[in-house]
């Protein structure tokens, strides 16, 4: 059984929830816990200088920058297999490596894009078309949204390079097999980018147990700064050579992929997250957890301890929502953690998303409708994409409570 830490304990680590908005769309961003902010804090005020000038706040401010990287391998189980590369965001780091790929591309090589992904991992893979590559879609179900292995195979050939798709849609909130779609590409001699910004700030990343090429998120999604993340492995960022100037070496990674370097602050952000980690996971001591010792077995009891705190969330939430006739839920209805996180996007047969958001916000709720960046997934499930979905999206700090009073005010609205 995980360890499942009391929720008002975890809120009071979390100075802005009690701002006044609940806030129940962290599918576009989490909130930080004190220990975050403080770090960034006091970098800012200490160790605000350029790095490997050799006096003591560049030395500090550099220890402080490889740390977080040390800390990222570790935190995505990554450590001695690959690499974390950081930057300003998932979006970027996905371009950076298209464009270090975009190189490689011959004449004919096929590129597996994703309908169900987010913009991120799909408009600039598109632009190797212009390298000689040849586009295929792994097409979504139009009803579901879902994705089908069967469909994935049908793509694969010889020829793939690449296979670009999302570990969990940020409309549908489902779980793709990551394992199974990586061993599929593998077999067919391509490699995976996986975009698990969705999936990251339910449940650990484990890229060691999915056997993936590369691997992105977004740190300020997960409790952290923001900045994103991309586990390259040794072997798949061996075939490419970084954008960055051309006297830094090839082989100087994870540098040679981070152009103009990353934010310092932000990675002192980054090493304060194993505090948050070790008290969601019952250490005695989270206060004295160090990016440095923080391993993976702390990771992933924090997030078997984020799951558990979820579970009634999510299952409160969809419920309260399926009593309505009129609400079509967009993603799975199971509640079921193995099946879906707590990200949940629905419409209504007659009320506006606009409308329903309204009336959550006018109540102090913070949610949001929209098509989410998953735009051609709305196009091919035939939804609008403006005004798009309604989609609320709790993570482990929120509680039944928020959810309840949510789908009370929005109650009378949705029986109709
Ligand atoms: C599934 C998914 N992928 C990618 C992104 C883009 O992330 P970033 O803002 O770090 O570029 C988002 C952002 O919402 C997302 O939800």
């Amino acid at each position: 059984m995980p360890h499942t830490p009391d929720v008002d304990a975890i809120r009071s680590q979390f100075p802005s929830l009690e701002r006044g908005t609940v806030l129940l769309e962290n599918a576009g961003g989490s909130q930080v816990p004190r220990y975050v902010a403080d770090a960034i804090r006091d970098h800012l005020l200490n160790d605000y200088v350029q790095l490997g000038a050799g006096y003591p706040a560049s030395d500090r401010a550099t220890a402080t920058v490889e740390r977080a990287h040390r800390f990222m391998d570790r935190f995505v189980n990554g450590q001695g297999i690959g690499r974390v590369i950081l930057g300003s965001s998932c979006t970027s780091l996905m371009h950076v490596l298209a464009h270090s790929i975009s190189r490689t591309i011959r004449p004919g090589d096929e590129v597996v894009v994703c309908e169900q992904g987010h913009e991120a991992n799909i408009g600039c893979w598109l632009e190797l078309e212009r390298h000689g590559a040849v586009i295929r879609w792994w097409k979504a179900d139009p009803k579901t949204g879902s994705l089908d292995l069967e469909n994935l195979r049908s793509v694969l050939s010889e020829r793939t390079r690449i296979v670009a798709f999302p570990h969990v849609s940020n409309l549908l909130g489902e779980i793709v097999d990551v394992q199974t779609a990586t061993a599929m590409v593998h077999a067919a001699g391509g490699r995976v980018v996986v975009d698990g910004v969705a999936y990251a700030p339910h449940r650990a990343i484990d890229v060691r147990a999915w056997d993936v090429d590369f691997y992105a998120w977004s740190t300020y999604k997960v409790y952290g700064p923001h900045m994103g993340g991309l586990f390259a492995r040794h072997d798949a960022i061996a075939e490419l050579e970084g954008p960055n100037h051309f006297f830094i070496p090839k082989d100087e990674i994870p540098y040679k992929f981070e152009l103009g370097g990353v934010s310092h602050e932000g990675c002192a952000g980054l090493c304060a997250l194993p505090r948050l980690l070790a008290f969601l996971a019952g250490d005695e001591r989270p206060a004295a957890a160090d990016a440095e010792t923080c391993d993976f077995e702390v990771v992933r009891r924090a997030f078997d301890a984020m799951a558990s705190l979820e579970a009634p969330v999510q299952k409160r939430l969809l419920e309260r929502l399926r009593a309505h006739d009129s609400v079509k839920i967009i993603g799975p209805e199971s509640a079921d953690i193995g099946v879906r996180v707590s990200t949940v996007s629905m419409v209504h047969t007659s009320l506006d998303p606009r409308r329903i958001v309204e009336i959550a916000r006018s109540a102090g709720f913070g949610i949001r409708h929209g098509h989410m960046y998953a735009h051609r997934l709305c196009e091919r499930m035939g939804i609008d994409i403006d005004p798009g979905v309604v989609r609320i999206s709790p993570v482990h700090y929120n509680t039944v409570s928020e959810v309840d009073r949510l789908c009370d005010v929005l109650e009378e609205s949705l029986s109709h």
